[in-house]
């Protein structure tokens, strides 16, 4: 073999070995090592990040006061509410700061009887007063499911919060209680016995992050303080929505078919068009970063105003026929959370609907605009 063949190989090598290399290099670059990055109890549950800290994992300084949470022996999250007791936390959302809990042992109507959120940073968003009942076994055929895990043999738990089944029930049964519960907002239907075991919408005020959240920073403690907060800015990537993440997708595909191309070239030892191929990869990521395009949607404050709606266990949906989202065309699973445009009613994934309409002003399906002003 000749020497200027054997030189040839060693530049292929390392050519090959950057090619390889490179990609695990920029993701290695972008990964944070905060020690206060969001954790979970387990896979599914809800990312906890400031001000949330979960007890064992984060550092004091990684929370706020008051959002302390910590993972029960089924890996559920858990807050405790210092008046209250336990409750598990389904989903958080840092940016309209809300969250919803639900009771960890299934029965919430218990809870609700003694639910006191004073002393907690958290309020209820909407409230509706229902009215419990204790029946005799006898009045088994009313129109309301029963509460299951507060009735006995000998009798039946029934709520309400329709005025006429409450004026029936006073009638027959003896009155428990009325209490305000902190409803989801029900846009869609009125709400039932039944769905008083459907997660507690709560959200805090204070600390205020949900500006810093959604321009894509994150929330901390100021270093000498305890209460006061400033907002740092992470890469963008990390909080882009998942409507931009598959476009990002898609974009980052045209740059992975040069790449190969690269690699192919590479191989063939057809160097020279090195330097030209990675120029175009680089051209073209700076093409698809989400600071290039200029968009004309809704503000934040206007996408929050339309009515959210966390599905339940039982993914009862608002219009039954409709159980796949026509933007990222994935079925709604529970837990999810929709959103809905009140001119059209149509629904959506929130984080879909949210994203598109802060690049359109106008629904994906009707192309109505829903804002009239
Ligand atoms: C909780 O999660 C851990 C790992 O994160 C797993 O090993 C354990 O089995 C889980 N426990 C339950 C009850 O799911
Ligand atoms: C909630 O708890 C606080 C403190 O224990 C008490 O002062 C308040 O009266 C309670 N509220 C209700 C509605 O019971
Ligand atoms: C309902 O009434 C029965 C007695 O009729 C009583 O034993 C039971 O504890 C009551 N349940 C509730 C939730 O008040
Ligand atoms: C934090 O407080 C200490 C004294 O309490 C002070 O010496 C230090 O400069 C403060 N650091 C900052 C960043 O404010
Ligand atoms: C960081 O966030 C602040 C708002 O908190 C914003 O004014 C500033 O432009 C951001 N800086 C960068 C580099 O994104």
């Amino acid at each position: 073999m000749s020497k200027n063949s054997k030189s040839m190989d060693s530049y292929k090598i390392v050519c090959c070995l950057f090619f390889f290399f490179f990609p695990q290099f920029l993701i290695t670059v972008s990964g944070s090592t905060e020690i206060c990055s969001s954790s979970a109890c387990s896979w599914g549950e809800a990312k906890v990040r400031f001000p949330f800290r979960l007890k064992n994992r984060h550092l004091r300084q990684c929370g706020y006061p008051g959002f302390d949470l910590f993972c029960d022996s089924l890996n559920q999250t858990v807050l405790e509410l210092p008046n209250s007791g336990k409750f598990s936390i389904h989903a958080i959302d840092y940016e309209t700061q809300n969250i919803w809990i639900n009771d960890p042992e299934y029965c919430l109507p218990k809870r609700l009887l003694t639910l006191n959120l004073s002393g907690s940073p958290f309020t209820g968003v909407f409230y509706q007063d229902f009215t419990l009942f204790n029946c005799t076994s006898d009045y088994k055929r009313y129109q309301l499911d029963p509460i299951a895990c507060l009735s006995g043999e000998k009798y039946t738990v029934f709520a309400s919060s329709d005025e006429r089944a409450i004026s029936f029930l006073a009638s027959k049964c003896n009155l428990i209680a009325t209490v305000a519960v902190p409803v989801q907002w029900t846009f869609f239907e009125p709400v039932m016995s039944s769905d008083l075991g459907s997660d507690l919408l709560l959200r805090w005020a204070a600390p205020l992050c949900g500006r810093c959240e959604s321009r894509g920073g994150r929330c901390r403690l100021k270093s000498n303080s305890s209460t006061e907060i400033e907002c740092s800015n992470v890469s963008r990537r990390h909080g882009l929505p998942r409507g931009a993440r598959y476009a990002m997708t898609v974009g980052a595909g045209v740059p992975a078919i040069l790449f190969l191309v690269g690699l192919l070239c590479c191989v063939c030892g057809r160097v020279k068009r090195y330097g030209m191929q990675r120029r175009s990869v680089v051209e073209f990521t700076s093409m698809v970063t989400p600071h290039a395009t200029t968009i004309s949607g809704l503000d934040n404050s206007t996408i929050e105003s339309y009515p959210k709606t966390v599905l339940g266990e039982s993914r009862r949906l608002p219009k039954p026929d409709d159980s796949i989202c026509s933007i990222c065309l994935s079925e709604y699973r529970p837990k999810e959370t929709l959103r809905s445009i009140p001119e059209c009613q149509h629904c959506f994934h929130a984080e879909c609907i949210d994203e598109w309409l802060r690049m359109n002003a106008s629904c994906p399906i009707c192309r109505n605009s829903p804002n009239s002003s």
